[in-house]
């Protein structure tokens, strides 16, 4: 008995050196930890149920049949975070380059079926070359059958990938599948295909970095959600993110008391919009005023700054705020942010977390870089991710909702079930200047009549009376007590009960 407990102690100590210590040496002088360091600081102390230790490739081309590693460049299983269930996997960039062979794969789809079975996120560690060159098509197959279980879990549980290493071609359309990327600055790439290609076949010559790594996902695709300084970093930040989640789609999100009042006052907010109309201010500071404890979760921060969206917590529930931002293109709704803010108002739905938006937007951009971008099809993304939503929607109109922007961000007739407004918001078509432009152009040369008709135009719709004569406003509050009616309006919807109609799939304009 003894013999076998040795070898197995052996077979294990094997296994958890990977490719080998000069292998671990080189990923630690890049400044990246290993598969198993990183499962270590993400999950619970001691959490870590690590399965399929032993596997290995079935390859025997290319001298394989003699170079197989235990695990074979993968390591996966499930643990806990804050108590809570998840499941792992981390690709072993010392085993073949944490290549993914048929096995390796495998052993991915092994731990995704069983969170499917028992509802439970998956959080993927990615740093791998892509597909084993060795094996050829099995390895194509092994892609494509993560790529197939990762479409039939989303919106079914939590998907986060943790990009911390290279992960290029074809492999980048598994973590692109998923709710949430995060990157890893410096020591982390994505791309379709990289330079030496690029070069090649447009004649530009660019970088790694500069062509897939994090800060350009970050800011320029949009592909990716956080960029992080090193792997400590990310990792942290991926515990504290999940906090925020439901482990599926069964359940609501968890509840974390807090001791900041729900019926806290904050009078600065009386001050924060301007008198004039056209200056900006910042819409983070009253998101970050409102919010339990000022703690805010902001995602993509770097992307599309004239939309914020994030995760926060109201008496402890966890709600998604969107908001639009007048200090960048003056809120404006354009291309990006509109699939920013539709994409999360979708995960939010999905994962029974209710949405909180704030709203001052002057109207969709105008141009035709945005026209001809296509911004009928992706500003109808926001639209439709609105509409369909059935989870809570508490709305706050601070200053601007002008033309369809206003319909679009969450309102009473996407079945927004609260709808405020504070007394400084404008609901109409348009800004005055513009609508008076329009309606009584062949005044335009006579600047005292203009100067009258705005005057008059602005009396009557810059306001929110109008809106709320009609009911699509529920309330006009005082900016300081925001927290207060919006903590109230979510906790008289905590069992709101809403369901769209059967159908196979809706058509979102893609
Ligand atoms: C097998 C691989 C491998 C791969 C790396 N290795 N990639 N083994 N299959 N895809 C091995 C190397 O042989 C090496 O083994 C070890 O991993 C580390 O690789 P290095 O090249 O020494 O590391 P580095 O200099 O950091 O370069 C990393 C790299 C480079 C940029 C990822 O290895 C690389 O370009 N690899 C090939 C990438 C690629 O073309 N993959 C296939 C793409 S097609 P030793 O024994 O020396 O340590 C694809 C399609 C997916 O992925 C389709 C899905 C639908």
């Amino acid at each position: 008995m003894q013999d076998i407990i040795e070898e197995l102690n052996r077979r294990r100590e094997a296994a958890c050196m990977g490719g080998g210590q000069k292998r671990i040496d080189a990923q630690h002088a890049r400044g990246k930890l290993t598969a198993r360091e990183r499962i270590e600081l993400l999950l619970d102390d001691g959490s870590f149920e690590e399965w399929d230790m032993f596997k290995e490739h079935r390859c025997t081309d290319f001298g394989m049949a003699e170079n197989t590693v235990p695990g074979d460049g993968v390591v996966t299983g499930y643990g806990t975070i804050s108590g809570r269930l998840v499941f792992v996997f981390s690709q072993d960039f010392t085993v073949f380059g944490g290549s993914l062979s048929e096995s390796h794969a495998e052993k991915i789809c092994k731990i995704m079926d069983h969170a499917m079975k028992v509802g439970a996120p998956v959080i993927g560690i990615n740093d791998s070359g892509g597909a084993r060159i060795q094996e050829g098509v099995a390895s194509l197959g092994g892609y494509a059958e993560v790529f197939q279980r990762n479409v039939m879990a989303s919106g079914v549980i939590p998907q986060i990938s943790l990009v911390m290493g290279p992960c290029a071609g074809g492999a980048v359309y598994s973590p692109a599948m998923t709710d949430f990327i995060f990157m890893v600055k410096d020591t982390s790439y994505m791309f379709v295909t990289g330079p030496e290609v690029v070069k090649t076949v447009t004649h530009e010559e660019v970088s790694a970095e500069e062509l897939g790594g994090a800060t350009t996902h970050t800011s320029k695709s949009g592909v990716a959600d956080l960029a992080f300084e090193d792997d400590v970093e990310m990792l942290m930040m991926t515990r504290r993110m999940f906090n925020y989640l439901p482990l599926s789609n069964r359940e609501k999100p968890p509840v974390r008391p807090s001791t900041d009042p729900a019926d806290r006052s904050e009078h600065s907010l009386d001050t924060l919009v301007p008198e004039n109309p056209n200056k900006p201010y910042d819409m983070k500071e009253l998101i970050l005023k409102i919010v339990d404890d000022g703690d805010f979760f902001e995602i993509q921060p770097d992307y599309a700054r004239n939309i914020l969206i994030g995760f926060a917590r109201m008496e402890g529930q966890t709600v998604g705020i969107v908001a639009n931002q007048p200090l960048v293109l003056a809120g404006c709704l354009d291309i990006k942010s509109s699939i920013k803010a539709g994409r999360f108002v979708r995960f939010c739905d999905a994962f029974n977390i209710p949405v909180v938006t704030f709203v001052d937007v002057p109207g969709f951009m105008p141009g035709t870089a945005q026209e001809y971008g296509g911004i009928i099809k992706h500003g109808a993304k926001l639209l439709y991710a609105y509409a369909e939503c059935t989870v809570p929607k508490v709305t706050v109109i601070t200053r601007k909702a002008y033309g369809g922007a206003y319909d679009v961000m969450s309102s009473k007739h996407l079945r927004g079930d609260v709808n405020f407004a504070w007394p400084s918001a404008e609901i109409a078509v348009m800004g005055p200047k513009g609508a008076v432009e329009i309606i009584f152009r062949e005044e335009k040369n006579d600047p005292q009549k203009i100067a009258a008709r705005e005057a008059e135009y602005k009396a009557k719709f810059a306001n929110p009376f109008v809106a709320g004569h009609r009911g699509f406003i529920d309330d006009v509050i005082q900016p300081h007590e925001t927290r207060k009616r919006v903590c109230r309006s979510l906790a008289m919807l905590k069992d709101k009960q809403l369901d769209n109609p059967w159908r196979k799939h809706g058509n979102i304009p893609l």
